[in-house]
Parts: structure tokens; C-alpha cells; sequence
């Protein structure tokens, strides 16, 4: 299988194709997303967004946030309707969590308590159920918060830190630094 080829969206145009992607899918037509959310999202620096191409357009992307208290989160993932079940899905999680488990040890993932199917493709990837969101999107259904983890941010950051399994310089002091601001944070709350 070749290499997944996801990179950053890089216009007002892909983001735009991306919300409208998500406005006439399920499950964000019955969690009512507008296209003005989905596109103020996808255009938000705080979040990371990666597609992938092909010759029509965007076949597929994913949106991380890498920030607060689940840092790690995967926001969205969609792939376009006639690439579904090909594994592009499982080839944009996969590829995230390499991005993630780079900064943290965790990934998160909220499934709609109405899309089965997702949360089995979830859970085949190794996903477990951590949490659950009663009416959380809509009134009338729940999400359920799902993680998939490496450890606990001390163990993580002893690995960071670990001379055997480091990286370049520059990666240890980028993994280290996140997970010193966490203990830092724990500290300065007891
Ligand atoms: C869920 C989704 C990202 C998976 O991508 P994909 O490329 O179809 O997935 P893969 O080919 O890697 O894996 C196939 C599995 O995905 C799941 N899946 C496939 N189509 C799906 C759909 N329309 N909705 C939900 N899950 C789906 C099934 O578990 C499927 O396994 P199966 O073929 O044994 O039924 C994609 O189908 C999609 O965008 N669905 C609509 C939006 C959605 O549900 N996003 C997830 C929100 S939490």
C-alpha cells in the first residue's frame, strides 16, 4: 500500500470544500453542524487539519487538537462517500496518531452514540470507551469519549527524556517540553 500523502489544508477553497463535505454527511447533519461552524473550525490556526487529494478534489481529512486537557483529540475525520471502505479512514487515524504520540500519549476520539459503524472501525484501531457525553451534540443523543493510550504523561515523559529511545536533540526538547508544562501544571495545582 502506498504511503498516506496528507498535508495541511493550504486555501480558503479546501476549507471550504471540507466544511461542505461535513454539512451533507452524517452524523453532522443529525448533530446539526452549519457550514459557518464547520468552516470556522477548519480555518481555526488552533486546530491542525490534513487532507487527502485526488484527481476530484478532497478525498479525505482530519482535524487534531493539540491542546488542554485532551490534547490529542481527533475533532473530525471524514472521508468523501465513494472512497469510503478503502481504508483511507484507517490510513488518516493511523497517520494522526503518529503525529500525536510524537506530543502526548494519548489520542482521543468522541463517536455519536447513533454511528456504530464508526465506533467499530474505532475500536478494531484499538480505541476504548473512557467516557460518555449524555446529550451532548443534540438533546436526543450521546457521544461517547474514546482513547487509545501509550501510558501516563510521567511515563511518557520518561521516555522523552530516556537517552536510549531519544531522537534528535530538538525532538526531545519538543516532546519534553509539553510534558514538562503538564507536570509543571500538576505541580503548581496541588
Ligand atoms: C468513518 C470513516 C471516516 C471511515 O473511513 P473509511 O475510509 O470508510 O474507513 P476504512 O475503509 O478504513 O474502514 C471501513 C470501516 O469504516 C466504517 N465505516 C465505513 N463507512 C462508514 C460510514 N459511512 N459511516 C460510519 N462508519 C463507516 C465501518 O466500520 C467500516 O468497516 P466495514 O467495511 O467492515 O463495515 C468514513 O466512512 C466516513 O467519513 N464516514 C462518514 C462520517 C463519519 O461517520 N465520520 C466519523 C465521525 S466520528
Amino acid at each position: 500500500m502506498r504511503p498516506l500523502d496528507a498535508t495541511p489544508l493550504n486555501s480558503a477553497e479546501e476549507a471550504a470544500a471540507c466544511a461542505r463535505m461535513l454539512v451533507t454527511t452524517e452524523p453532522w447533519i443529525t448533530l446539526q453542524l452549519t457550514f459557518e461552524r464547520a468552516l470556522e473550525r477548519l480555518s481555526d490556526a488552533r486546530y491542525e487539519s490534513y487532507a487527502v487529494r485526488d484527481d476530484d478534489g478532497i478525498a479525505g481529512f482530519i482535524v487534531l487538537d493539540m491542546h488542554g486537557l485532551l490534547a490529542g483529540y481527533i475533532q473530525t475525520v471524514c472521508v468523501r462517500p465513494d472512497q469510503q471502505r478503502r481504508g483511507l479512514g484507517s490510513g488518516l487515524i493511523r497517520w494522526a496518531e503518529d503525529r500525536i504520540f510524537r506530543d502526548s500519549p494519548n489520542v482521543f476520539i468522541c463517536v455519536s452514540s447513533f454511528n456504530p459503524r464508526a465506533r467499530q472501525l474505532y475500536e478494531r484501531l484499538g480505541y476504548e470507551q473512557i467516557g460518555l457525553l449524555r446529550a451532548f451534540g443534540v438533546a436526543e443523543h450521546d457521544e461517547l469519549l474514546l482513547r487509545k493510550t501509550r501510558g501516563s504523561w510521567a511515563e511518557f515523559r520518561q521516555r522523552a527524556s530516556s537517552p536510549e529511545v531519544e531522537g534528535p536533540v530538538g525532538r526531545r526538547l519538543e516532546v519534553g517540553g509539553a510534558a514538562d508544562r503538564r507536570i509543571d501544571e500538576l505541580r503548581s495545582s496541588r
